[in-house]
């Protein structure tokens, strides 16, 4: 007989799009913490967090009963046309958590937030061209998906894309661009830069500069120390505005609430969503105040701005000001140690790395790391693979260090499997 777990993968090759992807078989039924149990009673524990989405764990009774009580209110109103209160106060929480001197759009999705981004960057500049790394992941709508540089796969037969973008190496000690050491990644990108300004982008006709403070979907790559502030100053030089896209590293999830935050920069646009309202869909796109120059109308969106996950949202940020994002720094530091005392040294380990609980293990091919990720699932620990060769790991925020040890313990013998 088919598991229950057969059958409904049976069922949804016949009715779903063929373009969802299953890294492996797992349907989940419940879960508590950072532990998800599927339909088949068996228990897991999450180093995914929904693709870094899950901030306070499932079932935090405090994202419920916020969701529910506001639920009870009104669900739905359209915050386009008719303001309420638990978006108007996130905002102002918001616009606070970065210091002041921001505006707020809010929608659902990350992608939403970036296209909200290219269109306000565009409309206040009236210039034509955005810049964005090579290994970028901004989303997968035409506008996100043209600033999206992670795998030509999620770009294949879609072109004509945004005419205008033009993407530059990121500058990764890791994988450092254009042959140079690994100390000299950062430089190496900037001298690059200078050189597109003066021979073929002219500065004063590019809008702005599209950024993970952390590759994301692109590897879990870090940026060259400094490398961030360099770069500031050298946009400020032509006008040029700085987009940090935090989708996947802000909600504190690299232990301050922005990463950007550690790179001592002040960006003129901010993206947020994935785990602003702890798997409630809801997108930020925050802007320097001067650069509110839309009319009433000039954008919009019928859902965006829900108050059920403006509501979740407020009990987030509660639950990150009241230790969570603490828990990140400390929890992933030791994460951050245990993973590198046990896999540091593999042959089929070439590097472990991250920020917060935002980590990353990097093997020698993808085969190796496709091995890892489905031999962690099969030992009850749920990982997924990012860029060409990694693993990553963005849990809850609310995991243990007990329960960092006992993942740390899984990878392990997963890694030591592979030889
Ligand atoms: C950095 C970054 N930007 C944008 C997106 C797109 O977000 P969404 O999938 O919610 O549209 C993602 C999603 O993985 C992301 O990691």
């Amino acid at each position: 007989m088919p598991s229950v777990v057969e059958e409904l993968r049976k069922r949804e090759a016949k009715v779903l799009s063929t373009s969802y992807v299953r890294p492996y078989p797992f349907v989940p039924r419940r879960g508590e913490g950072a532990w998800l149990e599927d339909v088949e009673g068996r228990r897991y524990l999450d180093f995914m967090g929904g693709i870094a989405v899950n901030t306070t764990g499932y079932a935090h009774p405090r994202v419920l009963a916020a969701a529910r009580e506001q639920m009870e209110r009104f669900v739905h109103v359209c915050f386009s046309d008719f303001t309420h209160e638990p978006l108007v106060s996130l905002a102002e929480r918001l616009v606070a958590k970065l210091g002041g001197g921001y505006r707020v759009y809010f929608g659902n999705s990350g992608t939403e937030a970036i296209e909200a981004a290219i269109k306000l960057v565009r409309y206040h500049t009236r210039r034509p061209y955005l810049l964005a790394f090579t290994g970028a992941f901004h989303g997968r709508t035409l506008g996100s998906l043209s600033l999206t540089a992670s795998n030509a796969r999620y770009r294949a037969g879609f072109a004509p894309l945004l005419p205008g973008v033009v993407h530059v190496p990121f500058p990764s000690p890791s994988h450092p661009p254009f042959g140079v050491a690994p100390e000299r990644a950062g430089e190496a990108v900037l001298a690059h830069l200078e050189h597109l300004f003066s021979t073929k982008l002219p500065p004063e006709e590019v809008a702005a500069f599209f950024v993970e403070p952390i590759q994301g979907e692109g590897g879990y790559l870090l940026p060259a120390p400094g490398f961030f502030a360099e770069l500031k100053k050298l946009l400020e030089r032509h006008g040029i505005l700085l987009v940090a896209d935090e989708i996947q590293t802000g909600a504190g999830r690299t232990g301050t609430f922005l990463a950007m935050e550690q790179e001592g920069v002040r960006p003129d646009l901010v993206t947020l969503a994935k785990g602003l309202a702890s798997g409630f869909p809801l997108s930020a796109l925050l802007f320097l105040e001067e650069l509110s120059s839309w009319p009433p109308g000039a954008h919009g969106t019928t859902f965006g701005g829900n108050p059920v996950a403006g509501a979740a949202a407020h009990a987030t940020l509660d639950l990150l000001e009241e230790g969570l994002m603490a828990n990140a720094r400390r929890v992933g530091a030791l994460l951050l140690e245990e993973l590198t005392a046990r896999l540091a040294g593999r042959p089929s380990v070439r590097e472990v790395r991250g920020r917060g609980l935002m980590l990353a293990v990097e093997f020698a091919d993808p085969g190796l790391r496709d091995r890892a990720v489905r031999g962690a699932f099969e030992a009850g620990l749920l990982t997924l693979p990012a860029g060409p060769n990694a693993l990553r790991i963005a849990p809850p925020l609310v995991l243990s260090e007990d329960e960092a040890r006992q993942g740390a313990g899984i990878l392990e013998e997963v890694v030591a499997a592979l030889g």
